[in-house]
């Protein structure tokens, strides 16, 4: 009689034959995103996509379910993906990725991933070096940049304020100071936390759209007058709609002055410490009491990892317990094994696998060679928008991330969003190439993040070309 379970599901060979079978639909995919002979994306409606899967879930053949995944997906690969801030990934991280999958060590506690806990030791402790930390820092990998921030908030709130809300509940009104052009993640954090609105109280941005910090004073003093109790601030490295870095050192100062936590969001731009050329932007993160860093957009892995790191490592227990900030003490042992004390979810992925294989194969070089690489582009693809009498750039560009706009003398103002918008969703629909849109101060810009190594200015000239052309049939 055929066993289910040792003649199929769990069987070695055909583990390996359906494998083979997909690691070659794969390659080739690689092969083809790689010249650009698919497209970018094969844009379909929500609802014709679902009546596809409906159907092929009855009538689909088994062999073809990679190709038409395949068929159906944005290719991050392709050099003419310049959309969201997603990572290209090295493609040896996809095969850390399924040998997390298939050994599916949880991670919560260090019998359930000894490998991986060593691993994450070491990878966190080269990137709290590399930020400038000293021997006290320490941290640990969690699931994504957003879930890293409020743990971060977290930490900062049980480590300054004084009264015990872990255990207590909220007794009186707290808040954070960030720059209004922060990823919404922190506003979402803090409102989890029970801040509420008047508690994320909003640093507006310059005219560079980083944070003014020459409002900080004042924006501290209106806090303290309405009875707010301020315990954190977060500096963005950079912001995500137009990747500007906040003034990292002149935030740090403020926060010692004021002692408060000094958390950036370096979700994005904070892999910047790898770069020789320009880590400068940085100054300053050294200084803070936390950091976060993905994995999944600026340092070439797959979704989602995410480094979160402490100046001091001992914080990162304390989060979760039940103590009170005032027990934290040095002598402490430091069970940096035991993740699941630490972060948030109870099982994650052994995410610690794609920092160490990158680490491995290619040095920590790669992370410098990534980043410089991608902001020069960045300010290359600049001099060309702003030379072309049909562009104009939001903003000069201080990471990988750019965004302008189509204008013409015959397009009067408040005509300009309107273009952009039906120029964005033909590049969509047309799916040679992939960019998004952002609204800065009213205005709708087309927006490109410059994620893929294989992305070239001649790939920027041609999206630049195609822009033009398609202005001009919607004008005609
Ligand atoms: C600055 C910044 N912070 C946080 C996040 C959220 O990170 P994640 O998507 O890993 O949750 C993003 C995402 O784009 C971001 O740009």
């Amino acid at each position: 009689m055929k066993n289910i379970w040792e003649d199929s599901v769990y069987n070695e060979n055909e583990f390996l034959r359906l494998s083979n079978l997909m690691l070659k639909e794969l390659q080739n995919h690689l092969e083809n995103s790689k010249n650009s002979t698919s497209k970018t994306i094969n844009w379909n409606s929500p609802e014709n996509e679902l009546s596809f899967w409906l159907d092929f879930l009855n009538n689909g053949k088994k062999d073809d379910f990679v190709k038409e995944v395949l068929t159906r997906t944005i290719h991050v690969h392709n050099p003419k993906y310049v959309g969201h801030q997603v990572a290209a990934p090295a493609p040896i991280t996809a095969i850390t990725a399924m040998v997390s999958a298939l050994l599916n060590n949880g991670m919560a506690v260090y019998e359930m991933g000894m490998a991986p806990s060593a691993i994450e030791r070491v990878v966190t402790d080269e990137i709290c070096k590399t930020i400038g930390y000293d021997k006290n820092s320490g941290g640990f990998l969690t699931s994504g940049g957003t879930l890293a921030n409020l743990t971060a908030l977290l930490s900062a709130r049980k480590a300054v304020v004084k009264e015990d809300i872990w255990n207590h509940g909220t007794t009186k009104p707290l808040g954070i100071l960030v720059c209004e052009e922060a990823h919404y993640c922190v506003d979402r954090a803090a409102r989890i936390m029970g801040l509420g609105e008047k508690g994320i109280i909003k640093i507006p941005a310059t005219s560079q759209f980083d944070m003014d910090t020459t409002l900080l004073e004042q924006y501290f003093n209106k806090a303290l007058e309405s009875g707010i109790e301020i315990f954190a601030i977060v500096g963005s490295a950079p912001s995500t709609a137009t990747g500007a870095y906040d003034d990292l050192q002149k935030i740090a100062q403020f926060a010692q002055q004021k002692n408060i936590w000094f958390h950036v969001d370096g979700a994005h731009g904070g892999a910047a410490i790898y770069s020789q050329k320009y880590k400068h932007l940085v100054k300053g993160i050294e200084n803070a009491d936390s950091v976060v860093i993905d994995g999944h957009k600026m340092m070439l892995m797959p979704t989602i990892t995410t480094a979160l790191l402490f100046k001091n490592k001992l914080h990162a227990q304390h989060t979760f317990s039940q103590k009170a900030d005032y027990l934290l003490t040095d002598t402490e042992e430091d069970q940096w094994y035991q993740s699941g004390k630490k972060t948030f979810e109870c099982t994650k992925t052994m995410m610690s696998l794609h920092w160490f294989v990158l680490l491995k194969y290619y040095g920590v070089a790669l992370f410098d060679e990534f980043v410089t690489r991608q902001y020069d582009l960045a300010k290359d693809f600049a001099l060309i928008v702003d030379k072309h009498p049909n562009f104009e750039l939001a903003v000069q560009p201080k990471s990988n991330i750019l965004c302008f706009r189509y204008i013409r003398p015959s397009i009067p103002g408040e005509q300009s969003n309107e273009i952009n918008a039906r120029i964005r969703e033909m590049i969509l629909v047309d799916g040679e190439f992939y960019m998004v849109q952002t609204k800065l101060n009213g205005i709708l810009y087309l927006r490109t993040t410059l994620m893929n190594p294989l992305t070239t200015i001649e790939h920027l000239k041609a999206l630049l070309d195609k822009i033009l052309a398609i202005a001009t049939k919607i004008s005609s």
